[in-house]
């Protein structure tokens, strides 16, 4: 799949098979997270990743909108450093990370951190150092659904010089 395919393909994939995600694939996937755009270059993120099924259903339970964690092998908790930026860096790396499991032929989809009332509780299962914001939680896994939301057309949202 070239990139822009894997552009236009992405979706938000909420039900995985049981098959494991090769550890060298996961780590593939990070590696485009860590690669991501961030302000002034300062990098101020760190990625856990969760593969123990009690750890992924404690982060399900907690994460209001996520019970589907527990069912994906692979759950990367997106954390950043409190710094300026930190939510336009951790999104860029978390938006990556959707992008190379696609790429890798995985489904994933971007669970809410930032600013959401579970936000410290997750911090604190994954045993995140003080003054690290949660930004994301990316489960992954093979996909056993092939969504299609409604996307508004180019059409619409494309203006030329001015609005
Ligand atoms: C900031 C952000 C937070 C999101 N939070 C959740 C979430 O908590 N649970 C969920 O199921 N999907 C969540 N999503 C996924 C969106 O629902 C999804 O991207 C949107 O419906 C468009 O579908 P698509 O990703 O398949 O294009 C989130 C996406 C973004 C960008």
């Amino acid at each position: 799949m070239d990139a822009i395919e894997v552009l236009k393909t992405r979706r938000s994939v909420r039900a995985y098979t049981a098959e494991p995600v090769p550890r060298k694939i996961i780590e593939d996937i990070v590696d485009c997270g860590r690669l991501a755009a961030t302000g002034i270059n300062i990098q101020p993120w760190e990625f856990v990743v969760v593969t123990a099924p009690e750890m992924r259903r404690k982060i399900a339970q907690t994460a209001e909108y996520g019970k589907f964690i527990a069912q994906a092998p692979v759950c990367v908790v997106v954390l950043c450093r409190d710094t300026e930026h930190y939510l336009e860096d951790g999104s860029a790396a978390t938006e990556n990370i959707l992008l190379a499991a696609r790429a890798h032929g995985l489904g994933s989809c971007w669970v809410a951190g930032d600013k959401k009332r579970y936000a410290p509780d997750i911090c604190r299962l994954v045993e995140a150092p003080r003054g690290y914001k949660l930004v994301s939680l990316v489960p992954i896994g093979y996909p056993a659904e092939t969504p299609e939301p409604p996307k508004r057309p180019l059409a619409e949202v494309l203006h030329w010089e001015k609005y």
